[in-house]
């Protein structure tokens, strides 16, 4: 039975990120790398409607193909309402409608924007009133990206990247991402950079048990400086996500002679995130990419992380 003070639905929306800094340390007994990031989130969303129902289901819209994706519950936006359900006693279950707009595999988090929408609709729409904190600690066993879907804007994160401190930005950046017409697995580009580190032992330092974000990427943020952001740019898994799609090579030396500042593959790739100054000189990259045949998209960040949409 539905309890009838409930809404008919709940609406929320989380975004997908790119991380502006990312330093990989070491792989620990749990599967997990050590991490040093800083995340922003920017203005592509994921929106996700969840709707009284007795057991859990999960369908998809939007404007990209989702026909790989699974429905079943190894679907990270499934797990989040059956988590949810789970710790807080709801006895019901939840039909999602999910709205993807954040490339599939993409190195966007948008599996993890999914499931921190879910558990902001899911908490509203059964009445549950979870703390933030409450949803964040649920979030963090969802995934190591889903606590910052959650919180969005600026923030740096250790550990897996899900203990999370607020960094200072200002200002708003200006980004054009490359999105591949493929997907690609996160742990197989975190596998590559481990099999690179050992085979190249003898002539690389050795991963650092506690990496931390570079202090030039912090005072760029905190600028608001997209110049000085560009030189500070920096992702570990971007030469094993090139290694394992060498394609991206090409589309980053493009967008840098079309006007980026700099180019960047985002998490673990295959999107590709190029920082340009201004508005304007994202839309000349976006069009000059696009004339190539890439698939290209405007975007800004920060913006803010999982919340409501009011509907009615
Ligand atoms: O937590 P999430 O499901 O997003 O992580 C996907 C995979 O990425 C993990 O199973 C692991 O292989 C890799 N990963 C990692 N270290 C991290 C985050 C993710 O090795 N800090």
């Amino acid at each position: 039975m539905t309890d009838p003070v409930s809404p008919h639905f709940a609406h929320a929306r989380a975004p997908g990120k790119i991380n502006v800094f990312l330093k990989v340390g070491q792989l620990q007994g749990d599967g997990y790398h050590e991490l040093a990031t800083a995340f922003q989130a920017v203005s592509l969303y994921e929106d996700v409607r969840a709707y009284p129902a007795d057991d859990f289901s999960v369908s998809f819209t939007g404007s990209i193909d989702t026909t790989g994706l699974s429905t079943d519950g190894s679907n990270l936006a499934i797990k989040a309402a059956r988590l949810l359900a789970r710790q807080s006693g709801y006895r019901g279950g939840v039909r999602l409608e999910v709205e993807k707009n954040v490339p599939i595999a993409g190195g966007m988090g948008g599996g993890s924007a999914d499931a921190a929408a879910t558990l902001v609709a899911c908490d509203a729409l059964w009445g549950t009133d979870a703390s933030r904190e409450e949803l964040t600690a649920l979030a963090a066993k969802l995934g190591a990206d889903v606590p910052f879907a959650l919180s969005g804007g600026t923030a740096i994160g250790t550990g897996r990247g899900d203990q999370l401190s607020p960094a200072l930005a200002k200002g708003r950046f200006h980004w054009v991402l490359a999105v591949a017409e493929f997907g690609m697995s996160t742990p197989e580009v975190y596998s590559a950079l481990d099999r690179h580190r050992e085979e190249h032992a003898q002539d690389i330092y050795p991963a650092l048990m506690t990496p931390a974000v570079d202090t030039d990427v912090l005072q760029a943020l905190r600028a608001g400086d997209a110049r000085q952001l560009a030189e500070a740019l920096h992702n570990d898994l971007q030469a094993p996500a090139l290694r394992l799609a060498p394609g991206l090579h090409e589309i980053l030396e493009l967008g840098e002679q079309s006007g980026a500042l700099a180019g960047i593959v985002s998490g673990s790739g295959p999107t590709l995130a190029f920082l340009v100054p201004d508005a304007d000189s994202a839309l000349e990259l976006q069009v000059a990419l696009g004339a190539s045949g890439l698939n290209a998209l405007r975007v800004t960040g920060p913006v803010h992380g999982a919340r409501l949409v009011q509907e009615w």
